[in-house]
């Protein structure tokens, strides 16, 4: 069952069961998991150690830190057995969601560039256990990832201990598809020397002492990825009016015909958006992305796009399939790197990528909120979207003009939480149609906004707003700051944003 996974005789002593594994986490400590978008994460010792939790009845709070957001077994489980104390830095389970919005544990929502480096400053302090998923174990001690990368190689660096999970669902050929490079601290790093997507430079092996392997266990559990929405109208609109925006900058001359790498945040809208490009006339793409979602495949398997760079394989169901079922075809185009390195600024500013992360809500003035309903309740958390959209060519957001049924509008007066500043946000696209910010002044970007993005059953509203305010003294940012929150509490109270 492990011919060719664990390639260190020595290692087969530390073979154990999962609960044997879970006995190592003790009350008070850190955990940091591999794991990022149901992908990659450690499976059989969280489900282990709830259980023991379970069956002891005794007290287990841990601080839970991963690459992003992780399966069922390892946030849902642990969170239902109200084992997390804190969590960082990005989550997508109900339970987690539930455990977090009712006060279960304290969250910390992150730019995902940041958790290797804030780890590795001291600023997250002490890291007591790690536990990474593998595919195999090479006779130095050195791990092969499986499906996501994350912040892996700084959690098994500062780790006490390491318990590695062997997971023969994934398959032997990862080897050889991540690259590892991990920069020197300040004052002492050097560039980055990746001047392209497709570029290696790094090992294909995550670096571990071997001294400090705890405890191994084999499990066969496979990731437990997440199903996509159907596409539905909405997305194909907005998808339309994107592919419209990228051939106008590509008449300007502001874009090639093979416009720059792409990056595509998560989400069904996100995947729907992407998936618009396998029918445009755009050809050899690029992707330097965070997240490799089922529409990257698509445009990989139709030889749309040549080369992808991620941190993590984040396909639906069927996805993981294609990708199991593929991958040796995928091998030489798709790259996996550490979180730290997908999301960097430095690259993705060198490589002038063109960004497109998804609002939750978007104000008049080009704030956008991608994390907070209604101000207070975290959905997922910021991701990458802050990493890629402050430092890319071109930064999009899209989103629906409504949500709920029409009874929220997504462009309102006044973000109830605010991740991208305006200063970030150059293009907004909804169904309706796209704004597109660069070089406007907030009043300029207001009129835009309203006009070309908000629902036409909105749009009287958010001008009458806007031109109410504009009346007031001051004329840089027009606010009727006493009422633009209102928006939210009206759909608090009565279920919907229209005044009845
Ligand atoms: N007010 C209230 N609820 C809203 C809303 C709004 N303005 N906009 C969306 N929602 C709700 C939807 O109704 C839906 O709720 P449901 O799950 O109860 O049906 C939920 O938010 C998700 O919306 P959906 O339209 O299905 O969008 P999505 O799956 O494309 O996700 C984000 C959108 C913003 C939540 C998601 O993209 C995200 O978490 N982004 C932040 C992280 C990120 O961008 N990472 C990428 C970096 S690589």
């Amino acid at each position: 069952m492990i011919t060719g996974r664990i390639r260190n005789y020595n290692l087969m002593n530390k073979v154990v069961s999962a609960t044997e594994a879970a006995m190592l986490i003790k009350d008070g400590m850190t955990v940091a998991t591999s794991g990022f978008t149901p992908s990659g994460y450690p499976k059989a010792v969280p489900l282990a150690l709830a259980q023991i939790a379970e069956e002891t009845k005794e007290k287990i709070k841990i601080k839970l830190y991963t690459g992003a957001s992780v399966g069922d077994e390892l946030d849902g489980t642990l969170a239902r057995s109200e084992i997390i104390s804190k969590r960082l830095p990005y989550q997508t389970n109900n339970s987690m969601r539930d455990y977090t919005n009712n006060g279960g544990c304290e969250y910390l929502d992150m730019h995902l560039s940041h958790v290797s480096q804030y780890a590795n400053y001291g600023f997250l302090g002490k890291i007591d256990i790690a536990i990474v998923e593998a595919v195999a174990i090479t006779k130095e001690g050195y791990i092969i990832p499986s499906t996501s990368i994350g912040c892996s190689p700084t959690f098994i660096d500062l780790a006490e201990k390491v318990i590695i999970e062997i997971n023969t669902s994934q398959p032997l050929e990862l080897e050889g598809m991540s690259d590892i490079y991990i920069p020197e601290a300040p004052p002492n790093r050097k560039p980055i020397g990746l001047t392209n997507a497709s570029q290696r430079i790094g090992t294909t092996y995550i670096p571990c002492n071997i001294e400090k392997i705890a405890a191994i266990v084999i499990t066969d559990i496979e990731d437990n990825v997440k199903p996509l929405a159907p596409i539905d109208d909405i997305s194909n609109q907005i998808s339309g009016h994107l592919i419209d925006f990228l051939e106008n900058e590509v008449k300007k001359g502001r874009l090639s015909e093979n416009l720059l790498p792409l990056q595509s945040g998560v989400g069904n809208v996100a995947n729907a958006v992407l998936g618009g490009l396998l029918h445009s006339k755009f050809n050899n793409l690029v992707c330097y992305t965070e997240v490799i979602q089922d529409s990257m495949l698509d445009l990989l398997d139709a030889g749309k796009a040549l080369h992808i760079s991620g941190t993590a394989i984040t396909p639906s169901e069927e996805g993981l399939k294609r990708f199991k079922d593929k991958i040796d075809f995928y091998k030489d185009k798709i790259i996996l790197r550490p979180q730290e390195i997908s999301n960097h600024p430095e690259i993705i500013r060198r490589l002038g990528v063109i960004a497109m992360n998804t609002a939750i809500e978007a104000d008049i003035y080009g704030n956008v909120n991608s994390t907070n309903i209604m101000g207070s309740q975290m959905m997922n958390g910021i991701g990458g979207s802050g990493d890629f959209s402050r430092n890319s060519y071109i930064s999009i957001f899209t989103t629906p003009s409504t949500a709920k049924n029409g009874t929220i509008s997504s462009i309102v007066p006044f973000v109830s939480h605010t991740d991208h500043t305006e200063h970030d946000v150059m293009i907004i696209i909804t169904e309706q149609g796209t704004a597109d910010l660069r070089g406007l002044s907030p009043k300029e970007r207001a009129k835009l906004i309203i006009n070309n993005c908000s629902h036409p059953d909105y749009r009287p509203m958010l001008l009458d707003y806007f031109n109410r305010a504009e009346n007031r003294k001051f004329k840089h940012t027009p606010h009727i700051l006493e009422e633009a929150l209102s928006w939210h509490s009206r759909y608090l109270e009565t279920g919907s944003m229209k005044i009845i």
